[in-house]
């Protein structure tokens, strides 16, 4: 039984965090020639209406998509996801939040796979509607984690994986760790980027242990706070680990998280931190 749906969150500080790394991350392999494939292994629906009054429940949107939607000083490196945003929104007012599937199928060129993967039989339902008139794009009501058994390593032998789980379920992280050394082992140069909440330190430090322990090699940690650290009212912030990022992507993604920091916080509050979890 899966109890999360992402529409309570979309839109939120969490998701412009991904969604701004997760298009760098595609615009960087759009640069080089050959095709891709990218797996999305929690898809989710594919599109939330911020309108819905599960999402103004929360209203999680206000601290996250709406602080840069008035903004006209947008840095050029969050460009391409806030086309999209604004895409989806062409009468100019905030409406709708595109997920990662959209993301990808916006950024992808003429050749380049997506392969997408959701468990909840209802937003499956819901993304199988967004992505109905796309060509190159599968789908599939299944687990991602078996996802990863079944689809890697791709043909095209580059690409990206989103591991971006709901973490509604006890022992996560140590469910995603086994889950990316088995991948790592299928497929060693993928990239994959792996989003995770900041839970209580030492979680994040067996997280991180679990990690460096392990015979993965390169791996690129990103992480953002936006609310007063002990306050329970925000989530305290997120992160992502990129296994094998794009060249120089370390340097690229600090001043537009720097950026997304100042746009973000909550009463000024917040830190960004890039560092090398695992160097070469
Ligand atoms: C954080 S949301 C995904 C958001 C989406 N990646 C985006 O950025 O737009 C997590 C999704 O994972 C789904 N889910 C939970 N457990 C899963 C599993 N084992 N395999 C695949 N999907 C799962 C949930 O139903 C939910 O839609």
């Amino acid at each position: 039984m899966l109890s999360y749906r992402h529409l309570f969150h979309a839109g939120n500080f969490a998701d412009v965090f991904k969604h701004a790394l997760l298009a760098r991350l595609l615009v960087a392999l759009g640069g080089k020639g050959k095709p891709y494939c990218f797996l999305d292994t929690h898809a989710g629906t594919g599109r939330y209406d911020l309108g819905h009054e599960w999402a103004w429940k929360t209203r999680e949107f206000e601290n996250g998509i709406c602080r840069l939607w008035e903004r006209k000083d947008i840095p050029a490196a969050l460009a391409p996801y806030m086309k999209i945003v604004r895409a989806e929104n062409p009468k100019g007012r905030l409406r709708y939040y595109p997920g990662s599937p959209l993301i990808a199928l916006k950024l992808r060129r003429p050749g380049d796979r997506v392969v997408l993967t959701e468990l909840n039989k209802t937003d499956f339902a819901g993304l199988e509607t967004v992505i109905a008139r796309e060509r190159h794009v599968a789908a599939h009501c299944m687990d991602g984690y078996q996802a990863l058994k079944a689809f890697l390593p791709p043909r095209e032998k580059r690409g990206l994986v989103l591991l971006d789980s709901s973490f509604d379920r006890a022992r996560e992280f140590a469910r995603i760790v086994k889950a990316l050394k088995e991948a790592h082992q299928r497929w060693a140069t993928g990239t994959y980027a792996i989003w995770y909440p900041l839970m209580e330190p030492s979680a994040m430090r067996d997280f991180a242990r679990s990690v460096e322990k392990s015979s993965i090699r390169k791996v690129l940690r990103l992480e953002l706070t936006v609310g007063p650290v002990g306050d329970a009212r925000y989530m305290r912030g997120c992160g992502m680990l990129v296994v094998n990022p794009p060249w120089k992507f370390d340097a690229e993604a600090r001043p537009l998280l720097d950026w997304l920091q100042q746009a973000l916080a909550v009463e000024g509050k917040g830190s960004v931190k890039v560092d090398w979890l695992v160097t070469e």
